[in-house]
């Protein structure tokens, strides 16, 4: 069998030790171009007190490779195969691709991992281990373990709450062990969406990153550690359950998929493969990202035709392209404590069905979507009435109210297919093009059949998922989870964007979405205009600030429209056409964000990927320290293209804090080279605090 392994795409590359019949890897990083080093000359020496032989970790940590750390997986027979010795037993590769199935005879346990590397460097995990031995074998844990150079000494992963999602924190590596466990039953508000590792004071343009991303709507850990040894590892994985993954002879688990991006250029550098990854996916979404209009922050749940009528003519004026229909419009649902389940139009409100709405809507040339929740279920509704046995729960015992709601137990077929049923029927009988599904709760202590089902209920929720999309491919799906706490790789896989959170105020967003894009391109990214004083914080923010901050995602409006002064209509309408004559240079260009001298401001855009054009915000976040900001320096453009910078948008007076404008905001424009724009920069007006402005560039 041959002794090493070595992927290479687009400036990364994979160095794999097969030496000893394990599997080690060796390099994860920088393209070590056409002289592979030989393994040998890496390998440590011996200490005292340590295993007599170098103890390099495997790709699946183990105590019986010498590892000391946290195993890559566990899981026991009772007495027996607690701690597996996996050797290698069959090598398939190419040069982007590696399958190596390891086994442990004795024990009966066979693990096959696939290394993928994608042209855009981002490199696919996927591990299966079958029983292949007798009786059950009960598995705990089959992680993903990638080791990370000893230079790499700073951490950083996300965290966040319900309207305050995506959240950085960063720590140095010291030795021990960082774990951010999700046991939401759901990706959660504070999942970390990345763990990632990097040289000291990575930022977004500088440093060495590695960042592991786990694509898995269910419960799952990510951590970075660093042993005794010194070695540094940051590894993902589901977490699973007691008793919850207990495999039969012959029976396989497979891993939810892993994305592993190394970048030697700062965060960009990360956000760049995953960016390129997903738009190269067959399903990723390609037709222009029309505006939203969504009812929620607009009547909540004060369904009433005429007002929505209304609602849907202000929006078309306005060139709203889909007008979704938020929650309340079910049976019972008249507020949130009922309904859930039944899934059938209230006659109470809807006398004639939903048809009188949708004939409006679509003959305003617009698309109409639907909110839905299927996952759940309301004690009071119909279903929970006729069938209390589909609630999930830890056996007799009903696990806490979450909104007044419970989880319905879609592991057992029965509730499966009535919900299928139900969304299959209301999918056939409107003109939906977009459903808003939505989660509205973490899911504690599912159960089926006495069992722990977490696991198997993320797989069922992923299979109606798939299923309604099969039977009706035109259908658009949004994943909304109370905001952003169902936002990862494993949802994205069967859906068309994200609701990045439950907060509009547009600086809580700038934060959030900055953040998700980290991984998400902002296409699949849900960023609205909300009401000038934000439902969620009481914060007021001016129209322009609102509308700038939606601009770099998937545009929307979540406001009473029906009531606008004629300056906001106009303000609303120029801002929207902005957005659709610019989406196309949004949804497909390369993201940059720029690093600024402090935290006050911030500043960010997008770059056409032929450089020949960009739109780039300024936003102020707080006052500044300095009376003059400093200049926006603004890389990743042509260096030696002469760019003209003009305001998209025209400038919000009122957002300006100094007495004159730099001088050539009153030229109209300003044309500076690339490597000028980056090198030196260009004068930024000094802005109120929670303003902002947006830059147009063309290269001339
Ligand atoms: C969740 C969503 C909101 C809205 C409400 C409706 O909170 O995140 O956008 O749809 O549910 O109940």
């Amino acid at each position: 069998m041959i002794d090493r392994l070595y992927l290479c795409a687009a400036g990364v590359s994979v160095l794999l030790d097969l030496r000893d019949a394990d599997v080690r890897l060796v390099h994860w990083g920088a393209d070590l171009g056409e002289q592979v080093p030989d393994a040998t000359a890496l390998e440590p020496s011996v200490p005292h007190s340590a295993s007599d032989q170098p103890a390099p970790v495997s790709l699946i940590p183990q105590a019986s490779r010498g590892w000391r750390g946290t195993p890559g997986v566990t899981g026991d027979r009772g007495s027996r195969d607690y701690s597996l010795r996996l050797v290698l037993q069959d090598v398939e590769a190419d040069e982007s691709r590696a399958v190596l199935t390891l086994s442990d005879e004795a024990a009966g346990i066979r693990v096959r991992t696939t290394l993928a590397l994608a042209p855009s460097g981002l490199l696919l995990i996927d591990n299966e281990l079958e029983n292949t031995g007798e009786g059950d074998f009960r598995l705990a844990s089959l992680d993903t373990s990638l080791p990370v150079p000893a230079h790499a000494t700073e951490a950083l992963d996300l965290t966040g709450r319900w309207a305050r999602e995506k959240h950085p924190q960063r720590r140095t590596i010291d030795q021990g062990t960082w774990v951010r466990s999700g046991r939401h039953g759901r990706t959660g508000h504070d999942s970390t969406l990345v763990i990632a590792a990097g040289t000291p004071g990575f930022s977004w343009r500088s440093g060495e990153v590695w960042a592991l991303h786990l694509g898995w709507s269910g419960d799952h850990a990510s951590r970075v550690e660093r042993a005794g040894d010194g070695q540094k590892v940051i590894a993902v994985g589901e977490l699973l359950h007691p008793g919850e993954l207990v495999l039969a002879p012959g029976e396989t688990y497979r891993s939810p998929r892993a994305f592993a991006a190394y970048s030697g250029h700062g965060l960009d550098g990360v956000s760049e493969r995953f960016h390129e990854w997903m738009r190269a996916r067959p399903g990723h979404p390609s037709s222009p990202r029309p505006v939203v209009l969504n009812t929620w922050e607009a009547v909540y749940f004060n369904h009433d035709l005429e007002v929505l009528r209304q609602l849907a003519d202000a929006a078309a004026e306005l060139g709203v392209e889909r007008f979704v229909l938020d929650d309340g419009w079910f049976l019972g649902r008249r507020d949130d404590s009922a309904g859930l389940g039944d899934w059938f139009v209230d006659p109470d409100v809807w006398p004639q069905g939903l048809t009188p709405l949708t004939d409006h809507v679509v003959s305003r040339g617009m698309q109409f979507g639907l909110w839905v929740e299927p996952e759940m279920i309301n004690e009071d509704s119909d279903l929970a009435r006729a069938h209390p046995d589909w609630i999930s729960g830890p056996g007799d015992r009903r696990s806490l109210r979450w909104r007044h709601q419970q989880v319905l137990d879609l592991v057992n077929p029965d509730a499966w297919q009535y919900i299928y049923d139900r969304l299959d029927a209301l999918l056939s009988e409107y003109p939906i093009s977009y459903l808003k599904w939505d989660q509205n709760r973490d899911q504690l202590e599912l159960g089926h059949d006495g069992r722990s089902s977490t696991h198997e209920q993320t797989l069922a929720a992923y299979r109606m998922f798939d299923a309604l999309r099969a039977a009706h491919p035109g259908v658009e799906i949004e994943s909304c989870s109370s905001g952003g706490a169902r936002v990862d790789l494993g949802i994205l896989e069967r859906t068309d964007r994200v609701w990045a959170s439950d907060t509009n105020d547009a600086l809580e967003r700038q934060t959030i979405q900055r953040w998700t894009g980290l991984v998400l391109p902002p296409e699949l990214v849900g960023t609205h205009v909300g009401p000038g004083t934000s439902h969620t914080t009481g914060r007021t923010h001016a129209l322009s600030f609102r509308a700038i901050t939606a601009l770099f995602g998937h545009f929307g409006v979540e406001w009473d429209v029906r009531a606008l002064t004629d300056g906001e209509r106009k303000e609303l309408g120029a801002a929207i056409a902005f957005y659709k004559a610019n989406r196309a240079l949004l949804h497909s260009g390369r993201a940059v964000r720029i690093d600024r001298p402090d935290e006050t401001d911030s500043a960010y855009g997008v770059i056409a990927q032929d450089v020949s054009e960009a739109l780039v915000a300024y936003v102020a976040l707080a006052t500044s320290p300095d009376e003059a900001p400093a200049r926006l320096r603004i890389p990743g453009l042509d260096p030696d293209r002469l760019y003209e910078v003009s305001p998209g948008l025209q400038i919000d007076r009122h957002a300006v804090a100094h007495r004159a404008l730099p001088a050539w905001f009153d030229a109209g424009s300003a044309a500076m080279s690339g490597r000028a724009l980056e090198v030196l920069g260009l004068a930024m007006p000094g802005l109120h605090p929670e303003q902002a402005i947006v830059l147009k560039l063309t290269a001339v």
